[in-house]
């Protein structure tokens, strides 16, 4: 869906995301969050979604031409890699989306970009990123119709053998579902690999006021909390308690 705001597309940065109210009615009463995967030009920004519940699909009902209220761009996107990196992107399902704007935004062109479905039928049209130079598409999907049978994190493993010598100058971008991510995270910190991970989580305000949103923190010393909206959704892997979610 592109939703023509100047003001978003001027601010907003790979990662960060809007909350977006669906309808005008009192349900849902709560907007939803969903990642800016791009734009265009420069005021059309764009949010790839999958219908999941009701607020989802009544946003699938708003005609061309229609008004959302949206509030953003928010949270604290991804830091751009150094140059010289090799940027791995390892996305699950809808997950691919704030991998989109960053496969966009980096400068560098070696970019691994893994993404993971069910099935060959939910696949995403990787459009926005197919046509970048130096970028190397791979897909998985779990019952073998398309791709490495198996999971994504089987591409990433294989991948991570190939090119031990490598590691140091690598960057790792995931997002998709937990178990996935925390598979990753444990993967990155064995091979010592920075890695930045974009998490979901449920959001009723999007702005860091109810506490809804909050994640453990690894901190040994205190228990510390941050808020995935305002402290993230982009969360450097070392930073969270993957334990506790
Ligand atoms: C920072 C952030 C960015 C997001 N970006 C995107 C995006 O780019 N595209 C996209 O499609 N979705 C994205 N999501 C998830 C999206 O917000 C939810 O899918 C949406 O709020 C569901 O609303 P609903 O009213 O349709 O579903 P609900 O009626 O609220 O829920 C229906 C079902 O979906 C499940 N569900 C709800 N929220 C989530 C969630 N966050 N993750 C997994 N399952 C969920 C519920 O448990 C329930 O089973 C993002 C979430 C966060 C926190
Ligand atoms: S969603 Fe309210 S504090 Fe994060």
């Amino acid at each position: 869906m592109g939703l023509r705001s100047p003001e978003i597309v001027a601010d907003a940065k790979p990662g960060q995301f809007v909350m977006i109210r669906v309808g005008s009615g009192i349900e849902p009463l709560l907007r939803r969050p969903f990642s800016i995967c791009g734009r265009q030009g420069n005021d059309v920004f764009l949010v790839l979604y999958r219908v999941v519940g009701k607020g989802t699909a009544i946003m699938a009902e708003t005609e061309k031409g229609g008004r959302l209220s949206v509030l953003g761009p928010l949270g604290n996107g991804f830091e751009l890699p150094k140059p010289g990196q090799t940027v791995v992107l390892v996305a699950g399902g809808i997950g691919v989306a704030p991998l989109f704007s960053l496969a966009q935004a980096v400068k560098e062109k070696d970019i691994q970009f893994m993404a993971g479905f069910g099935s060959s039928d939910e696949i995403i049209r990787m459009d926005p990123i197919n046509d970048l130079n130096g970028i190397n598409i791979s897909f998985s999907t779990d019952d073998g119709t398309k791709g490495h049978a198996g999971l994504v994190t089987d591409l990433l493993d294989e991948y991570l053998k190939k090119n031990r010598d490598r590691s140091d100058s690598m960057s790792l971008f995931i997002c998709g579902p937990l178990p996935m991510l925390k598979r990753v995270a444990a993967m990155a910190l064995d091979h010592n690999i920075s890695c930045h991970a974009s998490l979901e989580s449920a959001m009723a305000c999007g702005l860091g006021a109810c506490q809804g949103c909050a994640v453990r923190s690894s901190s040994q010393e205190k228990t510390e909390f941050y808020h995935v909206c305002k402290d993230g959704p982009v969360f450097p892997i070392g930073t969270i308690d993957w334990n506790s979610l």
